[in-house]
C-alpha cells in the first residue's frame, strides 16, 4: 500500500505508533541479540590464536556489511583469507574495489588482535597473483602466526569494540578541531596517504556532492535495487541474516508492523517511505563537519588492501578522540552513471592523475550508537 506523504506523517506520528514503538517491554525485546553476540563473545574464542584474532577481525568495517571474508585454517599456525564471491556488490562496486578495501580493514584488525595475544603475523597478499578487474578464486592473503613474546601491541586495538560507522546526523553546533583531525590522519600513517579537512568551503562542496551522489544511486534502478535487496527490516530479518543494511529498532519495527515500511515501498521512488529515506540521508550528508579521505598511488589490489588498513586505523583513532566517522562511498563508485560525480570529486579533492580516492568519510560529533550485526567468526571458517 503506497501512502501519501501526509497520511504517512499522520499515521507515523499517531499516538498508537509512538506508544507501540516506545513501550519499554517492547523496546527491550527488539534487540537482535544473536546478531550482536560476536561483539560480546571475543573473550570466548578458545585457545587457538587464529580463532582469537578472527573473533576481532570479523568486527572490521566493510561495505554494506557484506562481511566478504572466508578463512581456511586447515594448516596449523596459518590462515588463508579468501573473498566470498557470493557477497560482492556487482552494481555499486563493479570491480570489487570497496570489497577489497574492507578485506584490508579485516587484515589490520587481525594483525592488532594477534599482537595483543602475543603473536606476530606475516602476511603475503595475493600469494598466487593479483586478480584483475574481477576478484577470482585465488587467495587474498596468506597469513602465518608466530608466537612473539615481545609483539608490539597497538594502542588503537583498545577501541576495536567501540568503533562504529556512525550513520546518524552530526551536531552542527560542534565544530571539529583540525588538530584532532590531524591526529586521526597521523594514526593512518604511510601510503596510501590519508588526508582531512574542516575547511568550510570544502565541507560545503562535499556536503552537496555526497548528497547528489546518493541521489544518483537511489535514482538508478539497478543500484537502488542492490541496496533494497540487502535491507534487513526488523529483528527477525536481522537475526536470520546478520549482515547487509540493518533497519532495526522499535520505530522501524513498528512502522513495518503498521505497513508503513517494507522492501516494496523502499524500492518505489514515488512512495512516502522512499521520500522519508531521502530526508534522512539529506540530514546525514548535510551535517558533515569535516572529511577524511584516503588516496593511493595507482589502484592495485595491494593498494586497495592498504587503503583499508589505513581507513580502519583512522576510524579507530577517531573513536579514541570521541569523533564519529562515516564512509560516504557513492561518489567513488565506478559505474557509468556516477562517472560525472566521480570526476567532480577528484577535482574537488585535487587528486592528481594516476591516483585513486579509495575512501571518503565524513566526521563530526554524533549520538552514541550500538554495534552492527555480524556473522559469528566460526561461520566464516571454510576448513578448520
Ligand atoms: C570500503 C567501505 C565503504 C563503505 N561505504 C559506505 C557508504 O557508502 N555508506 C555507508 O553508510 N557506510 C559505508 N561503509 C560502512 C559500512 O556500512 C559499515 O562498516 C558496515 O555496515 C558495518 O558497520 P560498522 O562499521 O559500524 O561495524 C563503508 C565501509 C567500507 C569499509
Amino acid at each position: 500500500m503506497a501512502l501519501s506523504r501526509r497520511s504517512f506523517i499522520r499515521i507515523a506520528g499517531s499516538s498508537a505508533v509512538i506508544v507501540a514503538a516506545g513501550a519499554g517491554a517492547f523496546v527491550l525485546t527488539r534487540e537482535p541479540t544473536d546478531a550482536l553476540t560476536p561483539w560480546r563473545s571475543t573473550a570466548a574464542a578458545g585457545n587457538d590464536p587464529r580463532h582469537k584474532a578472527l573473533a576481532f577481525a570479523i568486527l572490521a568495517p566493510n561495505p554494506h556489511n557484506r562481511q566478504p571474508w572466508l578463512v581456511d585454517l586447515s594448516r596449523p599456525g596459518e590462515a588463508v583469507l579468501y573473498c566470498d564471491r557470493d557477497r560482492l556488490l556487482p552494481e555499486t562496486d563493479p570491480f570489487s574495489r570497496q570489497i577489497t578495501v574492507g578485506l584490508g580493514c579485516f587484515l589490520e584488525i587481525l594483525r592488532m588482535a594477534a599482537a595483543e595475544d602475543g603473536h606476530d603475523i606475516s602476511v603475503t597478499t595475493f600469494p598466487d597473483g593479483e586478480p584483475g578487474d574481477n576478484l577470482d578464486g585465488r587467495p587474498v592473503a596468506h597469513i602465518s602466526f608466530k608466537p612473539a613474546a615481545g609483539a608490539a601491541k597497538d594502542p588503537l586495538f583498545r577501541h576495536v569494540l567501540s568503533r562504529r560507522s556512525n550513520k546518524e546526523p552530526y551536531d552542527i553546533e560542534r565544530t571539529v578541531d583540525p588538530a584532532i583531525l590531524q591526529e586521526v590522519v597521523k594514526a593512518a600513517h604511510g601510503e596510501p596517504a590519508a588526508k582531512a579537512s574542516t575547511d568550510q568551503t570544502l565541507v560545503d562542496a562535499l556536503r552537496d556532492l555526497t548528497w547528489r551522489a546518493h541521489l544518483m544511486e537511489m535514482e538508478t534502478p539497478r543500484t537502488l535495487m542492490e541496496s533494497v535487496r540487502l535491507m534487513r527490516i526488523g529483528k527477525a530479518e536481522i537475526e536470520a541474516n546478520p549482515d547487509g543494511i540493518d533497519l532495526g529498532g522499535p520505530m522501524m519495527e513498528t512502522l513495518k508492523a503498521f505497513g508503513l515500511l517494507d522492501r516494496e515501498q523502499l524500492a518505489d521512488p514515488s512512495s512516502t517511505a522512499f521520500a522519508q529515506g531521502l530526508d534522512i540521508y539529506r540530514a546525514i550528508t548535510q551535517t558533515a563537519m569535516g572529511y577524511v579521505w584516503i588516496v593511493s598511488d595507482g589502484n592495485s589490489r595491494a593498494a586497495q588492501l592498504d587503503a583499508g588498513r589505513r581507513y580502519v586505523r583512522a576510524n579507530l583513532a577517531a573513536t579514541a578522540a570521541g569523533l564519529a566517522m562515516h564512509p560516504l562511498s557513492q561518489a567513488l563508485q565506478e559505474y557509468p552513471e556516477m562517472a560525472v560525480l566521480y570526476r567532480e570529486l577528484r577535482e574537488t579533492l585535487t587528486v592528481g592523475e594516476g591516483r585513486t580516492v579509495q575512501m571518503l568519510a565524513r566526521v563530526g560529533y554524533g549520538p552514541e550508537i550500538g554495534p552492527s550485526p555480524r556473522w559469528p567468526f566460526e561461520s566464516r571458517i571454510v576448513r578448520a
